[in-house]
């Protein structure tokens, strides 16, 4: 696969307005929550894959710090704020001229009875792990449908295909991610545009440490960022548009869908 394949298979089969991109013009992707863990080892494997980077997070050192690895260009944003995704959507294509790929892998969680969530953490877990990707998806994907190619790739998370104990307001964003991007497929079906969704179980990144609480259950276990990262370039290189990590969480996620009453017993016995 080149890096122009990202618009290939869809355009291919969908599209017939699409202009071909000069060899020299790599494909843009920004990439939120690059300062660290999932969206910072997805950085640097697009950027060996050819990629040309726009690198978003709230840590000015370390967001630098991926810049300079990777050749892509910092674009610091927080996202926990109402206007924070227009400024990041501005100053992405003000950087590049455009966005080819959105990368949505900002994000935090919180760990505890949910009526004890401090309701500072519950806003910007709705900003940051919903709000933004959305706020982001409405702003970039008109340049995308008029180009007739691009991608919108999702971090969600087990947590918001099954629910997770203690997780509630967490579980809550990832499955409203979930919802958007089964919904929002219908409407780019046909189009050189795609969504895609990205469903880890536990990846050993820094995203433990930031909630305030290691992550202690014994299955799924954690797997490395780097991981995730091969997926989300398979997420723009390829048809496919839902991914799991570990695959076999596939079959819980079926399990509930299909018999939740069962799930629950399940998931209250064996944890
Ligand atoms: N780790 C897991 O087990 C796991 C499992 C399933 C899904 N996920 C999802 O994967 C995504 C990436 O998580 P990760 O494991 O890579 O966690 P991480 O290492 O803690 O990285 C989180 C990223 O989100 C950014 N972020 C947080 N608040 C922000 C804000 N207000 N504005 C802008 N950016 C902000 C952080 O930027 P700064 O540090 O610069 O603030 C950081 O780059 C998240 O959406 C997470 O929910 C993670």
């Amino acid at each position: 696969m080149t890096t122009d394949d990202v618009h290939h298979p869809a355009a291919r089969t969908a599209s017939r307005r699409a202009r071909p991109r000069p060899a020299d013009d790599p494909p843009v992707v920004l990439i939120t929550g690059a300062s660290s863990g999932i969206g910072a080892s997805t950085a640097v494997r697009l950027a060996a894959a050819g990629w040309r980077l726009l690198l978003s997070g709230t840590d000015q050192a370390r967001l630098d710090a991926i810049a300079a690895r990777t050749g892509g260009r910092p674009l610091p944003a927080d996202l926990a704020k109402p206007d924070g995704a227009q400024r990041l959507a501005e100053a992405a294509v003000g950087a590049a001229g455009r966005v080819d790929a959105l990368v949505a892998s900002a994000g935090l969680g919180w760990r505890g009875p949910f009526a004890q969530t401090p309701a500072d953490t519950l806003d910007r877990m709705l900003e940051v792990n919903l709000a933004a990707p959305l706020r982001l998806a409405r702003l970039l994907l008109p340049g995308m449908l008029e180009r007739d190619r691009g991608r919108i790739v999702l971090l969600g998370s087990m947590a918001g295909q099954v629910g997770v104990r203690d997780e509630a307001a967490y579980a809550a964003t990832k499955a409203g991610l979930t919802m958007f991007a089964e919904s929002l497929w219908y409407e780019l079906r046909g189009t050189g545009v795609g969504v895609r969704l990205i469903l880890p179980g536990a990846v050993e990144t820094p995203f433990f440490a930031a909630r305030g609480t290691p992550y202690q259950r014994e299955r799924p276990r954690p797997v490395q960022p780097d991981a995730v990262a091969g997926l989300v370039l398979a997420a723009l290189t390829t048809d496919r548009d839902r991914f799991f990590l570990p695959h076999w969480l596939d079959f819980p996620a079926r399990l509930h869908g299909a018999a939740p009453g069962l799930f629950r017993r399940m998931a209250s016995r064996f944890g």
